[in-house]
């Protein structure tokens, strides 16, 4: 089974790197594919690099770790190829301006939702891997107790895709409560965007009432 990602930059690179250190197979594609290519030489046999054509089409799964704006443009050519497909969606509402961090989205509306509204009906969505940010990846990754990564979807076939690869990276994986509770995951403002907690800690910040 080959999972492609789409974009090598801080979190698709890190996602690769880890996914392939526990076991997996990756396709590796990016704006400019000699990025791609020098990642899937530096990380061996398991990776290789390719179109995001030819990518899609040769993966079970596809993760979409691009910024919301291009993943739009990219979608617009390539939405069709992801019928069928498992989707991981770990984009975050987020943008730079002047140095500081903003909302890219209107509040309340959650990038879930505007990636899912691009996606054929019988892609198998599920949001995760981008609970927590690259650097996190990289700090927290196999240790014990586990780490927890979120994910939120309604499909009945995306979670056991989601939570192979969640543990093949090193993380131990947690439903958030379906897709009404996705905000909770995204940032920025989602309660438990960045926050690094083992299974009792994730479990309890679940069942913390979110009043805002
Ligand atoms: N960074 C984090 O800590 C973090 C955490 C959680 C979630 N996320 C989410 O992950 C996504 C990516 O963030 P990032 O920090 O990894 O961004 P990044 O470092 O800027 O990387 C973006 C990647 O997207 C690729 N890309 C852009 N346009 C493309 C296209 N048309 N076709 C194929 N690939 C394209 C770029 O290709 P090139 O390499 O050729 O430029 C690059 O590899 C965002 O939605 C963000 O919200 C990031």
């Amino acid at each position: 089974m080959t999972t492609t990602i789409i974009g090598v930059g801080n979190l698709g690179g890190t996602v690769a790197r880890h996914l392939v250190n526990g076991g997996e197979a990756v396709a590796l594609t990016a704006k400019d594919e000699s990025r791609a290519q020098a990642l899937a030489n530096e990380l061996g046999p398991l990776a290789r690099a390719a179109s995001v054509a030819d990518a899609i089409d040769a993966a079970d799964t596809v993760v979409l770790a691009v910024w919301l704006d291009p993943l739009r443009e990219v979608l617009a050519e390539h939405a069709q190829r992801l019928d069928g497909k498992v989707v991981l969606d770990p984009t975050n509402p987020i943008g730079f301006e002047n140095g500081q961090m903003i909302r890219t989205l209107p509040e309340g509306v959650s990038s879930s939702s505007v990636v899912r509204a691009l996606l054929p009906a019988g892609a198998h969505y599920v949001k995760a891997l981008g609970s927590l940010g690259a650097t996190q990846w990289a700090d927290t990754a196999n240790q014990e107790p586990r780490v927890v990564l979120f994910y939120a979807t309604d499909d009945e076939d995306a979670p056991a895709t989601a939570q192979r690869l969640i543990r093949a990276a090193g993380f131990e994986p947690m439903d958030v409560g379906g897709l009404a509770a996705v905000g909770r995951m995204e940032g920025p403002g989602g309660d438990l965007q960045g926050r690094v907690l083992d299974l009792d800690g994730a479990r309890a910040a679940l069942t913390t009432e979110v009043t805002t």
